[in-house]
């Protein structure tokens, strides 16, 4: 059976979400993970048994700080990986979130490709995806096709203006407070990789969503994957743009945010994670590395990589004397010139 234009999108995305980790072709976009440095702690006075890394946001209590973030849907391939993705939450106890069920409110045919998600792992925290301009029926509708727990509604202003066949038009704000005001889960305010800004998390949290994902730059980057699949020759690129995973969450904390941060972009290590915690992150979460992983070394692959960060992750609180998410928060840190830098340009604009 030939599938539509959008489930062919899907594929699309996936496969050169895919090629771009696989080829290490990420591009550097502002500070990374790697401008900041941890300062030893001589003295933890603690034990690695004592580490709690569980945290609660979204009305729940997530036993791991990380979670499979959202990626696809729409065609016979992606529901495949929709289902192994489950199974791997499942088996792993994390959190997952599925890529954006737009399609499947049109085409009936795409809806199994999300349902799989539910039917893989009944019991497990499951986000709904949508673009931040569908009605709350259509919310609805996407958190009963999946049984959701929370949905997030992606704000992707980049990605579609690099799409030739993208939105050109961004009227967003009255109905993401409806969706806030009306949605029956908590609902989650998303980048997909072009990072906020400190204005961003000053207008959210006037919204007053459950949660935001900064959805920082430097890991999957849209701006390369969209102008690939652009037919048409287009010197519009905005490959390099937008801020990082670090920098978007340094600019939450510029503007005295008071919305509970996820953190997206680049995260591809339990490192990453503690870092991206540190800088106020209570949850974080990864997707190009753990579609590279599960579609080049398969879901027993996968697995036993996320169980090497659920191992690591408590060694590495104890390294910083860290017990919990709370205390990482406040260890100490250095920060590279370039980072300082991004700091001191943005407080001085923010003051
Ligand atoms: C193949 C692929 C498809 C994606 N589709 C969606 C989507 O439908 N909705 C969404 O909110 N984000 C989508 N994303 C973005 C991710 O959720 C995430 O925000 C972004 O990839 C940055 O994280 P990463 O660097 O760990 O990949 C997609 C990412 C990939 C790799």
């Amino acid at each position: 059976m030939s599938e539509s234009k959008q489930a062919h999108r899907k594929d699309e995305h996936l496969s050169l979400g895919v090629n771009v980790w696989r080829q290490n072709q990420r591009l550097q976009v502002g500070a990374d993970f790697s401008d900041i440095r941890w300062l030893p702690n001589t003295f933890p006075e603690m034990s690695v048994a004592d580490v709690n890394l569980s945290t609660t946001i979204l009305n729940h209590h997530f036993d791991w700080p990380f979670y499979i973030e959202a990626m696809t849907g729409g065609s016979h391939l992606t529901g495949r990986i929709n289902g192994q993705l489950a199974q791997v939450a499942k088996k792993t106890n994390l959190a997952m979130a599925v890529g954006s069920q737009s399609i499947a409110l049109k085409e009936s045919d795409a809806v199994a490709s999300f349902k799989i998600a539910r039917q893989n792992n009944p019991e497990g925290f499951l986000i709904a995806n949508l673009g931040a301009d569908h009605p709350i029926d259509n919310v609805r509708n996407a958190i009963d096709m999946i049984d959701a727990n929370a949905i997030e509604m992606h704000v992707n202003v980049g990605q579609e203006l690099v799409m030739a066949e993208g939105d050109r038009e961004f009227y967003w704000l009255e109905n993401l407070a409806t969706i806030i005001a009306k949605s029956p889960v908590p609902v989650i305010i998303k980048e997909v990789g072009f990072g906020m800004s400190d204005q961003a998390f000053d207008i959210i949290n006037q919204l007053g969503p459950a949660a935001v994902n900064v959805g920082g730059a430097n890991g999957t980057n849209f701006a390369v994957i969209e102008r690939r699949r652009n037919r048409q020759p287009d010197t519009f690129n905005i490959d390099q743009f937008g801020l990082s995973t670090v920098e978007s969450l340094l600019s939450a904390q510029l503007v005295d945010n008071q919305v509970p941060l996820v953190a997206t972009g680049g995260i591809q290590s339990a490192n990453d994670i503690v870092t991206s915690l540190m800088l106020g992150a209570s949850l974080t979460s990864s997707a190009g590395f753990m579609l590279a992983t599960l579609m080049d070394r398969g879901e027993t692959a996968l697995i036993q990589q996320i169980e090497d960060w659920q191992r690591a992750l408590p060694r590495l609180f104890t390294l910083l004397g860290a017990q919990n998410v709370a205390s990482l928060q406040t260890a100490q840190r250095l920060y590279s010139p370039t980072l300082q830098n991004f700091i001191n340009q943005r407080q001085s604009a923010t003051h």
